[in-house]
């Protein structure tokens, strides 16, 4: 093997008042992917990330909670820690922009730029809304289009005639905050003088570890010059207020991309003989890269490698740019269900299925990626349970019941195998390059040859026939040693289903350099099935439930008619009304709780199993973030019983409990007296 390397790995930073989506994902399980795969080549590869906490939205969504932005950044970090967790994108360390780490590098940042000359000053005229007494940012403004008249069109393009203007331009502009008309105020701000690294900026682009697209991108705004970047906000601001300026806060994306450093160095002050300066000071042969959306390539292929080298910093060694998600062909939707929030799907699909779908897609440059469903189900059936896991349980089976488990003490066609491993270096090639698309091909083009072999020799038959079970150990050990390549070089992109694989082999973690060592005269464990298939009917459940994630949004985002303050009860506005008739359709039950259990991998949901009175329920409730299984039980509330039942990624969920409340730790189960008996009707 070649020299090991010292790469760090960054995605780019989700905002923390927002949940993580399947359009996220893509970025996060190609990184991944990348990481494990270094990570499994024996190089030293440290992979970190963190929510990106400042800024006006994030203030103003906790103001409109009632709850302070730090409440407000923990909260959302737990969420994405847990949706990160259960995708298995494997972090070596995920923290928040809201850090002292941050503070201290945009500080520093800041400082060496400043003394350097390259950070100016002047006065600038911005809206200024004088209820809310705060300059408002161009999102924040919205009025008529200057160019068609179409009313309520945000800040500077309209969504009806496609026009881009500037805010000052919209016809009656008021604050998307609280409706007053803006002033134009002044304000001293401070930027950062972009092109006295111009020089600097050409020779990176230059140094040819771009990619192309990107490096075109660079070009053009080379062309175009670079401009003075405002780098300060007015206060009020979630930020980090800038050294020896009252009031006055670094923007939110002065301190994102310095986020990667904050990250990392909280990983070093907890790892043993990890140096932050072995990656970070100028002239370190450490690699680092920064996967980022092709939407931010001017933040980071600009502004961060350029306050960087002021402040006397490396700079990264690449930033590789990907496209966009689309889903069946179109933006992702709200109202067709195809914004699909990490954990909706998680509590229906199994996130290997992603992750190997959005290999498959992914190749190394910026376009955008389709997911068309109807293929994700084919493509996954096909590949992952109709050729991988097929291999394993085709030959399984006989190992167990007729050789206690054990494999042959040879492998039975050495020049299969041997091309197989000569394939392994093919395919590294391929991760290296992220062509994560030619990988999973590749690896899949192998699959074909390892069940053509089982087919050829059908152990089938062989078992049937008398005198022939050492041909018998053989092809089915030959088989299992095929599958374990095959494990092994998918394991950057399927990490779960390698760890039970290995569980099955009974092997350690596999690594690249062990993959040309096979298994002989070994005990495997029994069986059990790897992955199952894709349902069309969990798909179409996917995309309910993302069609009521977007009915209760559309719910808090209608104005309350009081405001929530923490700890209190938020209200919502009563919805449309509806005819007698139709309430009486709903079968509302008296449901004893029989028995509550925490559902393993869904940490929002309780598997409860309710008495109707001579009938049981199984139903998966919303409600774990406020109750503990074990206090449920033997409780009493109101079930809807004729719900259609539901197919969830955890079992069939056959109706539905009554809970009101905002969510989290406020939910409050409907509760009914003792003496009212399991299965009455309540009217
Ligand atoms: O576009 C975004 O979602 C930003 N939160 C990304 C920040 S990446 C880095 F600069 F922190
Ligand atoms: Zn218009």
């Amino acid at each position: 093997m070649s020299r090991t390397r010292a790469i760090l790995v960054t995605s780019a930073l989700p905002y923390a008042n927002g949940p993580i989506h399947i359009g996220h994902l893509v970025e996060y399980i190609q990184t991944d992917i990348w990481a494990r795969f270094q990570k499994m080549r024996g190089h030293r590869c440290y992979y970190v990330c963190a929510d990106d906490a400042h800024g006006t939205p994030i203030m103003l969504r906790a103001r409109q909670e009632g709850i302070s932005p730090e409440t407000l950044i923990a909260r959302v970090a737990e969420e994405h820690r847990a949706d990160f967790a259960d995708f298995r994108i494997g972090f070596d360390n995920y923290h928040s922009t809201h850090s002292p780490e941050n503070r201290y590098f945009a500080c520093l940042i800041y400082q060496r730029n400043l003394e350097k000359g390259h950070i100016a000053s002047r006065v600038i005229t911005q809206a200024y809304d004088p209820v809310e007494q705060m300059f408002l940012p161009d999102r924040f403004i919205k009025g008529e289009c200057p160019k068609c008249g179409a009313p309520d069109q945000y800040g500077d393009n309209c969504e009806a005639c496609g026009a881009s203007y500037s805010p000052a331009e919209l016809k009656n502009p008021r604050s998307a905050i609280s409706g007053a008309t803006p002033e134009q105020r002044e304000s001293q701000h401070f930027f950062f003088r972009l092109g006295d690294f111009e020089d600097m900026l050409k020779a990176w682009t230059a140094s040819g570890s771009l990619q192309r697209e990107v490096a075109n991108k660079l070009g053009e705004w080379f062309d175009a010059g670079l401009q003075e970047w405002d780098i300060s906000r007015d206060a009020p601001y979630f930020g980090f207020e800038i050294p020896d300026q009252a009031g006055k806060y670094f923007y939110v994306w002065l301190d994102a991309p310095i986020g990667y450093m904050a990250s990392f160095k909280h990983l070093c002050d907890r790892t043993e003989g990890l140096s932050f300066d072995e990656f970070w000071a100028p002239g370190s042969t450490a690699e680092v890269y920064n996967f980022i959306g092709k939407d931010i390539i001017y933040f980071h292929a600009l502004f961060w490698p350029a306050m960087l080298h002021g402040a006397d910093f490396r700079t990264p060694t690449a930033v590789f740019a990907h496209g966009f998600l689309t889903v069946d062909g179109q933006k992702m939707s709200k109202s067709r269900g195809t914004f699909i929030k990490a954990r909706t799907y998680l509590d229906h699909l199994n996130p290997e299925y992603l992750r190997y779908y959005f290999a498959a897609k992914l190749g190394p440059g910026v376009e955008d990626i389709d997911l068309n469903l109807e293929d994700f189900t084919a493509r996954v059936n096909a590949d992952l349970v109709g050729k991988l896991v097929n291999i394993a349980s085709r030959c399984a089976g006989f190992l167990s019941k007729r050789f206690d488990g054990r494999l042959s003490g040879e492998v039975a066609d050495p020049e299969l195998f041997a091309s197989f491993v000569r394939a392994g270096e093919s395919i590294a090639d391929a991760y290296e390059r992220r062509e994560l698309s030619r990988a999973a091909r590749d690896v899949m083009g192998l699959a074909d040859r390892a069940n053509q072999y089982i087919d050829e020799r059908a152990p089938w038959v062989v078992a049937k026939q008398a005198g022939r079970d050492r041909e018998l150990q053989d092809i089915c050990s030959m088989g299992l040693n095929l599958f374990r390549l095959l494990i092994g070089f998918l394991r950057p992109i399927l990490p779960g289903t390698a760890e039970a694989a290995e569980a099955f082999l009974r092997i350690p973690p596999l690594t690249w350099d062990v993959l040309p060592e096979p298994l002989v005269d070994h005990e495997i464990a029994p069986f059990k099935p790897l992955m199952t298939r894709v349902e069309p009917a969990q798909i179409a459940a996917v995309l309910e439930a993302s069609r009521e994630d977007l009915a209760s949004q559309d719910a808090r985002k209608t104005k309350p008619h009081e405001t929530r303050t923490e700890g209190h009860l938020v209200r919502e506005p009563i919805g449309e009304t509806i005819e007698l008739a139709d309430f009486a359709r709903v079968d509302l039950r008296v449901a004893r709780i029989a028995a509550a259990e925490a559902v393993d991998g869904a940490d929002k949901l309780l598997r409860l199993t309710l008495d109707l009175g001579g009938e049981t329920r199984t139903v998966f409730a919303g409600i774990r973030t406020a109750y503990r299984a074990e206090d449920l039980v033997g409780r009493s509330t109101v079930m809807v019983a004729n719900l259609a039942p539901r197919k969830m990624r955890f079992g069939i969920s056959e109706g539905m409990v009554l809970a009101a409340g905002p969510g989290g730790s406020e939910i409050y189960l409907l509760g009914v007296d003792a003496g009212a008996e399991p299965g009455m009707r309540v009217r």
